[in-house]
């Protein structure tokens, strides 16, 4: 069949690399792709948040199936417009992936089904943020609600802090208009992900990643500087648990609402004392957490997808092997922050590429024959073992092999589990 990927991340790069393993796949094209991407696809150049655009390439194209990777798209509603045209569609509707665009949107859903997460309040006004945080002390919790890239949230340790954010938040920062003001939750955070047909749930994996940018968690919040998984914190029972106070009540209150959801959910969590509450939802694969997740399930990921997509995966087992995987980000010098564009890279070409060692290319292109960076998270190092340890030696002699004087990585992702 013939496969259209949206994206250009190393999420994308991990599920061509996944999906081209699978003998279903003919032709894989990957849109707009990147450097490392076009190793294993054709990348086309196509705006990805045009529904017109990327409907008018899948027809010309005779796309059979289309995965779209982030939340741009997916907000942006190209899963419908290529679902009304009768395209086959990884991925939720624009109405679904409110659980993503939306904090006060989850939040509402999730006092519905009973879910059980922050408390929390919604304001359209600074004074009236400002007033609620005075009466409820610190720490507390600021976020802009909508899709502000995982940058819109401050967990603020004094009042002071989360005046501040609000008042960044109302004079336009994020150009939003309300603000969603939690309950701090204490605990350890994890990810869970799960496919979802609009009907029945499948968990696809597990994996903790690392927020900050420097060596033990210090420094400015980034997309991810790394991840691994399973996450040992995530036990077959906790996540029994989750699917069974979280998820599935979730995705019945969302059928009920007539925006069934059709994709995967990523749910963030924090857990404390063997009880989980959601932090928040993505509706897509998490970056760098796709990479580890790939590299984990391999070719039947792609069944996986088309059983999402065609409302059967009742029918489906995730065939795991005993392993972990380990994900390793490197990142531009001064992201995430303002960095340079365009340094070399070079030793790519000496790495070795398995499944169980795979440096999946972020934000890369070629010039001149080179491969340059072009983005502030450029490559993930990632590795497969039959232990964290072993997966996370392998995804260090990636990084250790590659001659890069632009990038930096952290060295010690993994550290709570190894
Ligand atoms: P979010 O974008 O909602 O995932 O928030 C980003 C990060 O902020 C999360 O991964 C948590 O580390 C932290 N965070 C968000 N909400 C809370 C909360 N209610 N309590 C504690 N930490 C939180
Ligand atoms: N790594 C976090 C995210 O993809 O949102």
């Amino acid at each position: 069949m013939n496969i259209l990927i949206l994206g250009g991340g190393g999420r994308e790069h991990a599920l061509a690399w996944a999906i081209r393993q699978n003998p279903k796949c003919d032709r894989l094209i990957v849109a707009p792709g990147n450097a490392g991407i076009a190793n294993v696809a054709e990348c086309a150049d196509l705006n990805i948040l045009s529904r017109a655009e990327v409907l008018e390439f899948a027809q010309e194209n005779a796309i059979d199936f289309v995965v779209i990777g982030p939340e741009a798209p997916l907000a942006a509603g190209v899963s419908d417009a290529l679902r009304d045209a009768g395209f086959l569609v990884f991925g939720p509707s624009q109405a679904a992936a409110q659980l993503e665009a939306s904090k006060a949107f989850t939040k509402e859903i999730c006092d519905a089904c009973g879910a059980p997460t922050a408390a929390w309040a919604r304001f359209t006004d600074a004074a009236s943020a400002r007033g609620y945080v005075s009466a409820q002390g610190a720490p507390i919790v600021v976020k802009a609600d909508g899709l502000a890239a995982g940058k819109g949230v401050t967990v603020a340790e004094t009042v002071d802090q989360a005046h501040e954010a609000i008042d960044a938040i109302f004079d336009g920062e994020f150009g939003e208009m309300s603000v969603v003001i939690e309950e701090f939750m204490a605990g350890e955070e994890a990810s869970f992900f799960i496919l979802c047909d609009g009907t029945d749930c499948l968990p696809v994996g597990t994996a903790q990643d690392h927020k900050r940018v420097g060596d033990g968690d210090t420094g400015p919040n980034t997309g991810g500087m790394g991840a691994y998984s399973p996450a040992p914190i995530l036990t077959d029972a906790l996540q029994e648990q989750v699917m069974a106070r979280i998820v599935r009540p979730t995705m019945a209150e969302m059928a009920a609402r007539g925006m069934p959801f059709q994709g995967v959910l990523y749910a963030g969590l924090m857990i404390d004392g063997g009880e989980a509450k959601l932090v928040e939802y993505n509706v897509r694969f998490g970056d760098p957490e796709c990479q580890v997740l790939m590299m984990r399930l391999g070719g039947q990921v792609l069944d996986l997808l088309l059983a999402c997509a065609e409302e059967r995966l009742a029918d489906m087992a995730v065939n795991w092997a005993d392993d972990h995987a380990l994900t390793v980000v490197m990142a531009a010098q001064g992201y995430p922050g303002a960095y340079e564009k365009g340094s070399i890279i070079l030793g790519l070409n000496t790495l070795p590429e398995s499944s169980f060692a795979m440096t999946f290319h972020a934000g890369t292109a070629s010039r001149d024959g080179h491969i340059i960076a072009t983005g502030g998270r450029v490559l993930a190092c990632t590795g497969r073992g039959a232990t964290l340890a072993e997966a996370h030696a392998r995804a260090y002699a990636q990084v250790d092999a590659i001659d890069w004087p632009g990038g930096f990585c952290r060295r010690d992702i993994g550290w709570r589990a190894l």
